[in-house]
């Protein structure tokens, strides 16, 4: 079995255990991360520290580790892992104390880390695409935070799961925000439309990648909320989250998008992300 990292720790997996006090348990009182990591290397590490620093700052809560710290053991973890294509998930809570809403006093936070093989991108996404569903934004109103309560989430997910689509997709007071579990972006007349980073979507580390991407390359990409009609009369429709890189959407609730291929706007994209991957950008 895998070695995890816990309070300082590393330990066989089914040795790691947590006190049933933890606020995580009890409360979902914790924040969390997800890195790829591809040949050994993580991509994007700076960025998923800095997220998770800022995940933690929004529901107040102190960070157990340096970035240097959190480097340092994310790379012993990998190794003890077995190296090669991983996802790393950090999960830092509030820490144990008798259960109450209001915060405890002086209680260190709950310090975890696993991580596990990366499961490749099936390859129909890239020739056939994937389905979407549109459902409504049912989640909390601070969206940015990378917090573990992960339910309304779930709730989609598995509601996109039971109508045979990958993803739902969110529309809240008529505008699409994101995914359950990813970014989102319309092509619209050759522009990328993504929502912009305030407190309805995840600042997602793959959206950045690929908003620097577009940038770099004449690729007309703005930061703005589409309207669910929009959403609907789209050329062109895609996903991205860390583990998912970005994933096509030729299918939304039943109705094919654009030509119902993947479109060229993201076959550009696709090959420029791989592009970006292969240079390991950190
Ligand atoms: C709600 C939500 N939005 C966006 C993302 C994509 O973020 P990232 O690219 O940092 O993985 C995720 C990833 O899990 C997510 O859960």
């Amino acid at each position: 079995m895998s070695d995890v990292y816990l309070n300082g720790e590393f330990l066989a997996a089914d040795q790691a255990k947590v006190s049933v006090f933890d606020r995580g348990f009890l409360l979902g009182d914790g924040v969390y991360e997800v890195i790829p990591v591809y040949a050994d290397k993580c991509f994007q590490l700076s960025g998923h520290l800095i997220r998770l620093q800022a995940s933690l700052d929004g529901v107040r809560m102190k960070n157990p580790h340096t970035q240097n710290e959190w480097t340092a053991l994310i790379e012993q973890l990998v190794e003890r892992c077995g190296g090669g294509d991983q996802s790393v998930y950090l999960q830092v809570t509030r820490g144990v104390a008798p259960r109450d809403h209001v915060f405890p006093q002086n209680v260190e936070p709950t310090a975890f880390a696993m991580s596990s093989p990366l499961a490749p991108i099936p390859e129909k996404y890239k020739i056939q695409g994937a389905a979407a569903i549109i459902l409504e934004d049912i989640r909390w109103q601070n969206c940015n935070i990378k917090a573990i309560t992960l339910l309304p989430n779930s709730l989609l997910k598995q509601q996109a799961l039971e109508a045979g689509a990958l993803e739902a997709l969110l529309i809240r007071d008529g505008y699409l925000t994101e995914g359950a579990a990813s970014n989102a972006y319309v092509v619209l007349d050759g522009t990328i439309y993504t929502a912009p980073k305030d407190e309805k979507v995840l600042p997602g580390i793959t959206r950045e990648v690929v908003i620097e991407i577009a940038l770099k390359n004449n690729m007309p990409l703005l930061e703005q909320a589409v309207t669910e009609q929009q959403l609907k009369q789209a050329d062109e429709i895609w996903i991205s989250s860390s583990t998912k890189e970005v994933v096509p959407i030729t299918t939304l609730d039943n109705e094919a998008v654009g030509t119902g291929k993947p479109g060229g706007v993201w076959k550009e994209m696709d090959a420029l992300y791989q592009q970006y991957k292969q240079k390991g950008a950190a």
